[in-house]
Formats: structure tokens, sequence, C-alpha cells
């Protein structure tokens, strides 16, 4: 028997001042996009604004349904918009945040577990990383530097050939 275990660091910052310019850019466009979010019964708006590594911006906002299972999250509608739009080109970085009726916007939240395969998917369709940056609307933010440090034990492609 040998015991195994994952680690992974993350870079926090006490918040978006501390973070270069282009992160910052991207983190208040994430932090704007919320707006755009249909979210009416769970009043969660989440917003995420990727750049593409040709400089693109792409953004996606989670989109609800009286029909509560068709409603689908932010990283999954621009990953969507992204693959259809390019799909050969990379995502470098995806800033996401959110804001809500109920509690205040003011630590990172994650990817849920749908988003995180689909986003594993995504790093290695295109064999680039994705680093992400979290963060509500002040406060902390983290950066992760791949999306597969979210994912251990990751069901891939990897196991259909
Ligand atoms: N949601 C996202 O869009 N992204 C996440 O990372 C977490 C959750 C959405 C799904 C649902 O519309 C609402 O937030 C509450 O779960």
């Amino acid at each position: 028997m040998s015991e195994n275990k994952f680690e992974f660091s993350f870079e926090e910052f006490n918040d978006s001042n501390e973070l270069n310019d282009a992160d910052a850019r991207l983190l208040a466009d994430a932090r704007k996009i919320t707006k755009q979010a249909y979210a009416p019964y769970s009043k969660f708006y989440v917003g995420a604004v990727a750049v593409l590594e040709n400089g693109e911006l792409v953004s996606g906002t989670n989109q609800e349904n009286a029909s509560y299972p068709v409603g689908i999250c932010a990283e999954r509608v621009l990953l969507g918009t992204v693959a259809t739009i390019h799909p050969d080109i990379p995502i470098k970085t995806m800033a996401i945040s959110y804001y809500s009726d109920s509690i205040k916007s003011d630590h990172p939240i994650s990817p849920c577990g749908m988003c995180r395969q689909a986003l594993l998917e995504y790093e290695s369709r295109t064999d680039k990383p994705i680093r992400i940056i979290l963060s509500g609307q002040e406060g902390k933010v983290y950066i992760i530097k791949t999306v597969r440090n979210l994912l251990p034990f990751a069901f891939t492609s990897d196991e259909l050939k």
C-alpha cells in the first residue's frame, strides 16, 4: 500500500488592486457581465469572460429556465460560444464573478463539477492550460494556473481510446 496525495498551489490576492492590469481588466469585465445573467429562480448571477490567445474576449452568463435542469452555467455558455466562433484558438485566461440577492459577493466562488469537466475537455482539446481568475464583486481574488488542478481523478477522453 502507498499513500498518495494531490496538491496544488494557487495565488491569493487581497483584492483586484493587486492584480496586473490585464487580469484586473478581465475581472472587471466578468464582474460587469453578471448583469446579463438570466437567473430569476436562484437570483445568483454569474459572469465569465475569457481572453483567447488571439486577444479576443468572449463572455458568458448563466441562463436559467422554469424547467430548472435546463438552466446552464456561465462557464459552459462561454465555452460553447468560444468553441463555435474559434474552435482552434485556446483560452488563455477566464475570469469568473457573481452577485446574489441573498449573499454578499465578497469572496471567490469556483466552478461547479459539471463546468470543471467541460473546462477540462476544452483545455485538453486545445492542449493549453486555462488560467482561472475567481472573485466576487469585491474582496479576495484567487488565480488557478490550470483547470486540471480543479478536477483530480478526472475522467477524460484518454479512457475512450
Ligand atoms: N452557476 C454558474 O453559472 N456558474 C458557477 O460556477 C456556479 C453556479 C449558476 C447556475 C445557476 O444558474 C446559479 O448559478 C445557481 O446555482
